[in-house]
């Protein structure tokens, strides 16, 4: 356990920017939900705006988001349909009743009922459990990556022999880990959504908005609130919001960390395969121990999957040569974008994808070698598969990214530099065909 935890500020300003929108959410879920003033709400100047029992809706809330509250909207209002741990308890059992790999975690434990029991035994404060409520109608996805973040997080916690307490403690965080990105305007978080850096900033500030939320609740170990401040940092330093490193980072923060990637990657991929080999790829950032108790519940893999393990050698080498000329045309792009400011984000993301490629071990130069290398190995060709396919999704959103800024790319070219980027598309045409 840490003594001194380091906190990044929110300035005054981000504070209350979040605060108000996630006030606007809550006014958007009238048709869904009857909400009703549980005592008069003032704004922060001291004017009553809400009396005590007015059922909210329409140009009442008009009213409350038009200024600034003297409490957290969820303090003030009730909700007819309430989250409860029961409601997060039956959504986990139907996931884990049909859902391949978390059909899996349940049946590599020695305690089949263990996952659900714990979570059970969680506790939920109104407070919180109203603001979980705005998460499930607001945001359905984030709900579901709650909930399945807790079935991962109770999996850990079984492997690891965690104590009951402490099991709680991880389950808790695992749950309401991305409670802070309810205070994040949701346009911005649009995965076709290119983000300012202010508004990067405001990603990157979730999980100490959560913390901030979290720590107050005397329910809580504060274990809980620093889990969630640390649930995207890395082993490895290259993390936030903090860029903790190694043991800077609590256990719990480690293991939350490993557990909402590993749900992210059961979301993207349906192979448990492919989770397989994607855990293994991000090694660095994550305490491997814990990332070894989610692969054992792959153990029987290899016997049920022998015929699609096959994957042509002729395409991938071939898939391999036109990643290799992508590689090419994106480093001739690049030496026309250095030091441009309106070419930095398409600069930007091609470093960052010939970065990942130079990081898996990929030579531009001598694209053979890597399949060469590892033909042998039919784990390897895997992984160089799964690398395949992941770069070239990278490809799409870059074709993307490229078509969408199209005038704010030319702005800044010569023709030289228009003809580097125009061989860069058909490039990436090419190779996502
Ligand atoms: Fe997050
Ligand atoms: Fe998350």
């Amino acid at each position: 356990m840490q003594d001194e935890i380091k906190v990044p500020q929110l300035s005054e300003e981000e504070l209350a920017t979040g605060e108000a929108i996630f006030t606007r959410t809550v006014s958007e879920l009238g048709d869904k939900q009857t909400i009703v003033a549980q005592e008069d709400i003032y704004s922060e100047t001291g004017i009553k705006l809400v009396s005590s029992g007015t059922k909210i809706r329409d140009k009442v809330w008009d009213r409350i988001v038009n200024h600034k509250l003297n409490k957290p909207i969820t303090e003030s209002v009730s909700f007819d349909n309430c989250v409860t741990v029961e409601e997060i308890v039956s959504n986990a059992r139907s996931i884990i009743q049909t859902e391949l790999f978390y059909i899996r975690l349940a049946h590599s434990i020695s305690d089949p009922k263990y996952l659900l029991n714990s979570i059970k035994n969680i506790t939920l404060p109104q407070q919180i459990a109203k603001k979980f409520t705005v998460l499930r109608d607001a945001r359905p996805r984030l709900f579901q990556h709650s909930i399945r973040s807790a079935i991962i997080a109770s999996y850990l916690a079984f492997f690891h022999n965690l104590d009951a307490s402490e099991c709680e403690r991880l389950i808790t965080a695992a749950l309401l880990h991305d409670i802070g990105e309810m205070h994040i305007d949701p346009s911005i978080l649009d995965p076709n959504h290119i983000l300012t850096a202010e508004e990067r900033r405001f990603v990157c500030v979730h999980p100490v908005t959560g913390y901030l939320m979290l720590k107050s609740i005397s329910e809580f170990h504060r274990d809980v609130a620093t889990a969630v401040l640390q649930h995207h940092e890395r082993l490895d330093g290259s993390g936030y919001p903090s860029w903790l490193k190694g043991n800077q980072i609590s256990l719990l923060g480690q293991v939350l960390s490993l557990v909402e990637v590993t749900e992210a990657l059961t979301y993207k991929f349906l192979e448990p395969r492919e989770i397989r080999l994607a855990l293994n790829f991000n090694r660095k950032g994550f305490n491997p121990n814990f990332i070894d108790y989610l692969l054992q519940s792959f153990k029987d893999d290899d016997i049920n999957y022998p015929e699609e393990i096959s994957i042509k050698e002729g395409d991938i080498k071939k898939q391999l040569g036109h990643i290799s000329s992508v590689y090419n045309s994106s480093v001739k792009v690049s030496s026309f974008a250095e030091g441009k400011e309106s070419l930095a984000s398409l600069n930007n993301r091609l470093k960052t994808l010939r970065y990942q490629l130079a990081e898996f071990g990929f030579d531009p130069k001598d694209h053979e070698s890597l399949f060469e290398i590892n033909k042998e190995e039919p784990e390897s060709v895997e992984a160089i598969a799964l690398m395949v396919r992941e770069y070239l999704w990278h490809n799409k959103d870059l074709l993307l990214f490229i078509e969408y800024n199209k005038e704010q790319i030319e702005e800044g070219l010569d023709k030289e530099g228009k003809q580097a980027v125009s061989d860069l598309k058909k490039q990436l045409m090419t190779a996502i065909k």
